[in-house]
């Protein structure tokens, strides 16, 4: 085939050099592949500079701090936020145990938390350490067996000191969704904070902590075709209040306090690659918000067909116990399923070896498997991106 005769999703994945291997990659919940661009900006970086740190008195440590500066400026857009209220760090559970601490010295005894039963463990045991401080922690538990979370049940737990709520915008196991707006509106009603992880979801829908109307957000870089980095957001009316471990010198509220430690420059320049393969994708000339909606817009319509397919060839199928909702209502392509007979890992390495790489275990979501009986052997978890093909999926589904 010619380059004239490639279509645009072939042209889309010809960027994505992990592909060129030939093998469907179906682990996307765990990590996404970079566009070149950005493996590319990574090594320029480090031969540019090295380890050079940000250094305003000196030409290379000035460049550097710039590149910090662009970083935290792209990610707000991203968010649709203001670039003072989002940190990056190592990983999104890192930056909720920092949060969590600022928590512990505002909240004890009488204070509740309530954390959702989708949540991946990084938007709950960062909120169960505030037990050590006398906090109450809660259970919102999804309902069997489409695993949604209902207002009612949340209704039944917010009377009392509620301080938090934690949610996910997606489960990372099961694919499921949740109505953000509606559940912040419930949990401000109540007059508590929500913080909502937006990991799983990031990759599928573009945050919008403007429209969401939550108090923390947090989303990781690496599940967005981007390198090994963590986010949050923080309402700025809470930022000058949380008291979070920081060094001396900084200000309080100054975003950087929570951050810790000298950043991953290398990462900040991948991940300025990768905004840029979206601002691409939006076909914009430059990186704004609306490039990025358009470039969303782009990625629902790769996602929505191979989606589809994978999840009701999934359902279809006799030997195939799909976890979670059945269909495409509310949900991204995340499934999580059995093969009858076998274990999740039996089921994950016969089809590594068939050329197919999808997960098997419980990916940390450690309530929703409770709930289903499935902790701690987990599931079989596939997860697409925009650059899967349904071919991939077609691969899966004959082999299964
Ligand atoms: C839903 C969800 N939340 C949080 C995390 C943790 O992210 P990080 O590795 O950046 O700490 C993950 C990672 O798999 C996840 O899937």
């Amino acid at each position: 085939m010619t380059t004239a005769t490639l279509t645009l999703a072939d042209r889309l994945r010809k960027q994505f050099p992990p592909l060129a291997a030939g093998r469907a990659y179906l682990d996307n919940a765990a990590g996404g592949l970079l566009p070149l661009r950005a493996v590319e900006a990574i090594t320029a970086h480090l031969m540019r500079y090295g380890a050079t740190n940000a250094m305003p008195g000196h030409q290379p440590g000035a460049e550097i701090l710039a590149l910090k500066h662009r970083a935290r400026g792209a990610t707000a857009l991203f968010l649709n936020a203001q670039p003072e209220d989002v940190a990056l760090a190592q990983s999104a559970t890192a930056l909720a145990f920092r949060l969590s601490a600022a928590f512990a010295r505002l909240w004890g005894p009488g204070d509740e938390v309530i954390v959702s039963g989708l949540e991946h463990e990084a938007n709950a045991s960062p909120w169960r350490e505030l037990e050590r401080a006398g906090v109450t922690v809660k259970v919102w538990h999804a309902r069997k067996p489409e695993m949604r979370l209902h207002a009612d049940d949340l209704a039944g737990l917010l009377p009392g000191r509620t301080r938090l709520v934690s949610v996910a915008a997606a489960s990372n196991a099961l694919g499921v969704t949740v109505d953000i707006p509606a559940v912040t509106a419930q949990v401000r009603a109540a007059g508590a904070w929500c913080v909502v992880d937006a990991v799983h979801a990031a990759p599928h829908t573009l945050p919008d902590v403007a429209a969401w109307g939550a108090d923390f957000v947090m989303f990781s870089p690496y599940k967005v075709f981007g390198p090994h980095l963590g986010a949050l957001w923080i309402k700025p009316e809470h930022r000058p209040n949380l008291p979070w471990p920081k060094l001396s010198f900084v200000p309080d509220g100054d975003i950087t306090g929570i951050e810790h430690g000298t950043p991953q420059y290398e990462l900040l320049a991948g991940w300025l690659g990768t905004l840029d393969y979206l601002r691409e994708l939006g076909g914009s000339p430059e990186l704004t918000r609306a490039a990025l909606v358009s470039a969303y817009a782009r990625i629902a319509q790769l996602e929505g067909p191979v989606a589809e397919r994978l999840i009701l060839g999934l359902a279809g199928r006799e030997n195939v116990t799909l976890y979670g909702p059945q269909d495409m209502t509310g949900r991204v392509g995340t499934a999580a399923f059995r093969v009858d007979g076998q274990t999740p890992d039996q089921t994950a390495a016969r089809l590594t070896a068939a050329g197919v790489d999808v997960a098997a275990g419980h990916f940390y979501a450690v309530q929703p498997l409770k709930d289903l009986g499935l902790y701690p052997e987990g599931v079989v978890r596939v997860s697409i991106a925009h650059y899967t093909s349904v071919d991939d999926v077609e691969r899966l589904l004959a082999r299964i």
